[in-house]
């Protein structure tokens, strides 16, 4: 059986997604559908697919699935039109920029009974799931502090900036997806602190480009994010795990394992560029975990309802950020 999908979006996790749904065996990508027809034609003639508009390829009921991959502002609508027309749905993050948009969508696939997936895909790389599943086996007791440090090797343009929702909502939803994913618990308290630090045109846009963000879960747990849109020496993300018998680490991948011993220094490579290389492997797993949920039928690991989850905390740390005080969630 083929399962016919249709992505929208043909920009830079567009292509990736693209990419990875063509290597799935008994997929087929018949339509590429974006605003920017040239985008989705070089995308499309890639793999064989057709360029259609939205209502084109909604409207296709050979259609078994669509991935949302297009600007943040067309998620929601997107992945409505999709349950509208029974078709399973994977969406990039975030679901929307407002709470209510994303429960509505939630409801709304609930309903239709379709899969939707949310774009987590830290939950799919090896070393953060080897980190997860060391965890959830007892090697460090149980969890009680987690560090998590996420840094971009520069900030996206100005332009991207003043839609993406501000820096919790656009780069900490991942963050706090993690957060929930790897204590397995929900937060009771957010503080959250940030200032402009590496270009005046970010803080002119309304936003920041550097975060703190402090955490105490229900059951008493503390976690503590730190983030910024610069890191002169590449993508750096990583967590550290306290717990009743131990610690784990986890973090960046080297693009090659060479390491150079002289007499100044001993030294290898920076971590890997940025997301796009890091998560290389993630997109892939997370691409064909989608698939199997619609070949099979099987739930998946990145639900609406987490997409929902880390929009809440993003929305109580904007708050907290802008009202400089501690929201209780
Ligand atoms: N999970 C991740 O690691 C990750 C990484 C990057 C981006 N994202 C998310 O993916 C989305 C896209 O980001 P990007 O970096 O690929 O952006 P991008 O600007 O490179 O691509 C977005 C594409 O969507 C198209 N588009 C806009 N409106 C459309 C519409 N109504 N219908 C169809 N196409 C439309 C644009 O023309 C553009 O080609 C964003 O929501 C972003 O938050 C997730």
């Amino acid at each position: 059986m083929t399962i016919d999908v249709a992505v929208f979006g043909a920009g830079r996790i567009g292509k990736i997604h693209a990419a990875n749904l063509a290597r799935q065996p008994g997929v087929r990508l018949k339509y590429v559908v974006d605003v920017n027809r040239d985008a989705a034609c070089a995308l499309a003639a890639l793999y064989g697919a057709q360029v259609a508009d939205v209502d084109g390829a909604m409207g296709d009921a050979s259609v078994a699935a669509t991935v949302v991959c297009s600007s943040t502002d067309t998620h929601a609508d997107l992945i409505l039109a999709s349950a509208a027309q029974k078709k399973h749905v994977f969406c990039e993050k975030p679901v929307d920029l407002t709470i209510e948009r994303a429960r509505a969508c939630a409801d709304a696939v609930a309903q239709a009974g379709v899969v939707c997936m949310i774009g987590f895909q830290r939950r799919f790389d090896p070393t953060f799931s080897a980190l997860k599943t060391r965890i959830d086996a007892g090697e460090i007791g149980e969890p009680e502090m987690l560090i998590v440090t996420s840094r971009d090797p520069g900030a996206p343009p100005v332009e991207y900036i003043k839609h993406s929702g501000g820096i919790f909502k656009d780069m900490l939803i991942h963050d706090f997806d993690i957060f929930r994913w790897i204590l397995d618990d929900e937060a009771a308290t957010v503080y959250a602190t940030g200032s402009c630090l590496t270009d005046p045109a970010i803080e002119a846009a309304g936003d920041i480009d550097s975060t703190t963000v402090t955490i105490r879960t229900r059951r008493g747990r503390l976690a503590q994010i730190n983030t910024s849109r610069r890191a002169a020496y590449g993508y750096d993300q990583r967590f550290e795990v306290l717990g009743s018998k131990g610690m784990l680490q986890a973090g960046n991948h080297r693009p090659t394992e060479v390491a150079a011993h002289t007499a100044a220094s001993v030294s290898h490579d920076k971590p890997e560029h940025f997301f796009l290389e890091r998560y290389r492997v993630a997109y892939a797993n997370e691409m064909a975990h989608f698939i199997d949920a619609v070949a099979g039928g099987k739930p998946v690991r990145t639900t609406i309802a987490d997409g929902v989850k880390a929009l809440e905390l993003a929305d109580a740390a904007t708050r907290s950020w802008r009202e400089r005080r501690i929201v209780e969630l």
